[in-house]
């Protein structure tokens, strides 16, 4: 399966190494797939200006037994993710445990050279965590760290320029450390696989994105090509093409916004899932977007094509041989934003002079990039198109942007059904994204969340209403993965969260939740309705669940119907209190300021042991909620906001207040 990365089948590291005539790792551990994205950049980048022989790979594939026992002139960079409560990634769980597993008396890492790059979000606590916490394992281990500790910050947006202004240095080091000669930068066009084109193939094998014989949404292809991928278990690398049975318009008939609530139905797999988990769904480009990459690099969307890897360490990012436009559609991130080192390896390609020069100048000057590409929210497409009035690229081959592009990744959401009441079905509840960015050098140009589109788009299809366009403006192909009930199926699969309710059903719950934030706690009062509904005594008790819910108006007002339902039930033992935030000639008035009005039942509920839910925007709200929170318990308890702080990080380590942020 996955593990086999050496022709022999070892997981090795060191037998990897000399089997693959390797010089150089990268190794990342990711959990959505940016450490992924930055370490092969990375990887590129040393072929590029060093010609190492780089191996670019998982830590997951590995294990670090014989990692002291590299020749001499091997060098290690790393590329962590922080994730959670600073936790690593799942992936690189094992490699934790390694790092963990050593006796620091034995410097046992004595002759490891290694870089370290972490990504993380200073919104959370715990920035960058499992990089730091690898770093100062190694050191202490014996290891030496060559550079900086590189941190990537999504939190501010900088990962790009974060990580950007860390290898300028880095290289520099690594040159230094391993006495290299560094040469122009020149893009070698097979370093990790050959495309070969395909005439003459068996149309049977050719990959067209359908699901039961090669679909496989994502780029970690099993050696053996084996596609049995419904058999489980379901996974980030071997998703569940679930259909969806059920999906439609949440908001009122006149909001200017849509919110889908889908359906997933996983009967016909064994994935389980509990309440309060995420859900990881896989779109595809729209049919506009697909349209205007080929056109930007003058691609032919039927040519068939097939990548063989030039060694066993290399793994093909998708099933092959396929067609251009299914690689497209289904593997690449056309739409994302577009980062200034992409722009930088595009100048060797570029088609003239002038463009090689407007190039050069943007991949240099963050500022003069941010304005004229960032703020613009461009797309690759968008941003070629512009700096060649609209002229196609005819010079960038496809397996450079293959290579270049980020997989397209899953995105997430947090699960709004309940597990005890729907076992087989999931539910999420999404806003569909659209902007519109005004700009004068280009009319109107619009971006939009590709996966609550889709979803949009499956509503319009089943409800045989507008067909081929819903109001974003953008259209997919929906003939694509079906079963025979037509229902159209996207790959999913479960991420545990460890947004729990309290076990015991007495503990009081408190739950703050605008917008769709509310989507989780859905989940939790189904659950309780449920718990309550399958005890034969009606007495029993049922600890106060408040609810915090904040909307713009009426027509935002989410499953508005539902609540009352579920208040019959719970009687006593369920509250909900709505503040709204756009009603004319009214105040705004958010959940922060229901609960200062609720201060002294929260209070005494937090007494009684109450635990606090805060599920939405990571920036703003959660953060609000936080200080109104410590307010309250500074007020309640005459205690200093200082303490109040403390109080309330003991309750987060604890499990008691529990955020699902974004
Ligand atoms: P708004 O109309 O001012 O944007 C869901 O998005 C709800 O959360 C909206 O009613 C929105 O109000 C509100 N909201 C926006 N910022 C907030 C914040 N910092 N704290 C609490 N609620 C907020």
């Amino acid at each position: 399966s996955l593990g086999a990365i050496s022709s022999s089948g070892s997981r090795e590291i060191t037998t990897v190494i000399q089997e693959n005539d390797k010089n150089y790792i990268v190794f990342y551990g990711t959990q959505t797939g940016t450490a992924e994205d930055y370490a092969k950049m990375f990887a590129k980048e040393l072929v590029g200006k060093f010609s190492l022989k780089v191996m670019c790979a998982d830590v997951e594939n590995f294990d670090f037994e014989t990692l002291n026992e590299l020749p001499k002139n091997v060098m290690v960079s790393f590329f962590i993710s922080t994730y959670g409560e600073g936790d690593f990634p799942d992936s690189a769980v094992s490699f934790e445990e390694f790092l963990l597993g050593l006796d620091e008396s034995e410097q046992s890492l004595n002759r490891l050279r290694f870089t370290m790059f972490g990504l993380g979000n200073s919104t959370y606590e715990f920035f960058n965590n499992a990089a730091k916490k690898a770093t100062k394992n190694m050191i202490n281990n014996g290891a030496t760290l060559i550079g900086n500790l590189g941190e990537g910050d999504d939190g501010t947006a900088t990962t790009d320029e974060d990580y950007l202004a860390w290898k300028e240095l880095i290289l520099e080091d690594i040159k230094e450390a391993l006495l290299l000669q560094e040469h122009e930068q020149v893009y070698e066009p097979s370093m990790r696989y050959d495309t070969l084109i395909a005439n003459n193939v068996d149309m049977d094998t050719v990959s067209l994105g359908e699901p039961s014989k090669h679909y496989l949404p994502c780029n970690k292809l099993p050696f053996n090509n084996q596609l049995n991928i419904q058999t489980g278990p379901f996974n980030h690398n071997f998703p569940y093409l679930a259909p969806i049975v059920k999906s439609n318009e949440l908001f009122g008939k006149e909001a200017d916004r849509s919110c889908v609530h889908a359906e997933f139905d996983i009967s016909g797999s064994n994935i389980k899932y509990s309440t309060g988990d995420h859900l990881a769904v896989w779109p595809s480009n729209s049919n506009e977007a697909i349209k205007k990459f080929l056109l930007a690099f003058n691609l032919d969307e039927d040519e068939m094509f097939t990548l063989k890897p030039l060694d066993s360490t290399v793994q093909l990012p998708f099933p092959c041989p396929t067609t251009v436009s299914t690689a497209v559609r289904y593997y690449m991130e056309i739409t994302g934003p577009i980062s200034r080192q992409f722009f930088n390896s595009l100048i060797q390609f570029a088609p003239n002079a002038d463009i090689k020069q407007k190039l050069s100048q943007l991949s240099k000057d963050k500022i003069l990039f941010a304005e004229n590409i960032t703020s613009r929210c461009y797309n690759i497409a968008d941003a070629v198109l512009h700096l060649s009035d609209n002229q196609p690229w005819k010079t960038v081959p496809f397996e450079f942007l293959i290579e270049s592009i980020p997989p397209l990744k899953p995105r997430y959401y947090s699960i709004s059904s309940s597990s005890s009441t729907e076992k087989q079905m999931i539910h999420i509840t999404a806003i569909v994204e659209k902007n519109i960015v005004n700009d004068e050098s280009s009319p109107v140009l619009s971006t939009y969340g590709m996966t609550t589109n889709l979803i949009k788009h499956i509503e319009c299809s089943q409800n045989f209403e507008e067909k081929t366009t819903d109001q974003s403006g953008v259209s997919f192909n929906l003939d694509g993965p079906r079963d025979l009930f037509q229902d159209y199926k996207l790959p999913v699969f479960v991420r545990r969260s460890t947004f729990k309710l309290p076990s015991n059903p007495k503990t009081p719950v408190i739950m703050i939740g605008p917008g769709t934030g509310v989507a989780p706690f859905r989940g939790f009062i189904r659950e309780r309705v449920k718990y309550l509904e399958a005890q034969s005594n009606s007495n029993v008790n049922l600890g106060k669940h408040l609810l915090f819910y904040g909307c713009r108006n009426d027509q935002d007002f989410l499953y508005e119907k539902e609540w009352p339902v579920y208040a019959n039930t719970l009687g006593e033992a369920f509250q909900m209190f709505v503040g709204y935030s756009r009603v004319p000639d009214a105040p705004k008035k958010y959940v922060q300021h229901l609960l200062r009005e609720q201060r002294e039942q929260i209070m005494s509920l937090l007494k009684e042991g109450a635990f606090i839910y805060v599920c939405g925007d990571a920036k703003g709200m959660s953060q609000d909620v936080h200080a109104t929170l410590v307010d309250i318990v500074a007020e309640g308890l005459t205690i200093s906001e200082n303490e109040a702080i403390d109080m309330l990080k003991v309750f987060k380590t604890t499990g008691k207040y529990q955020e699902d942020v974004w």
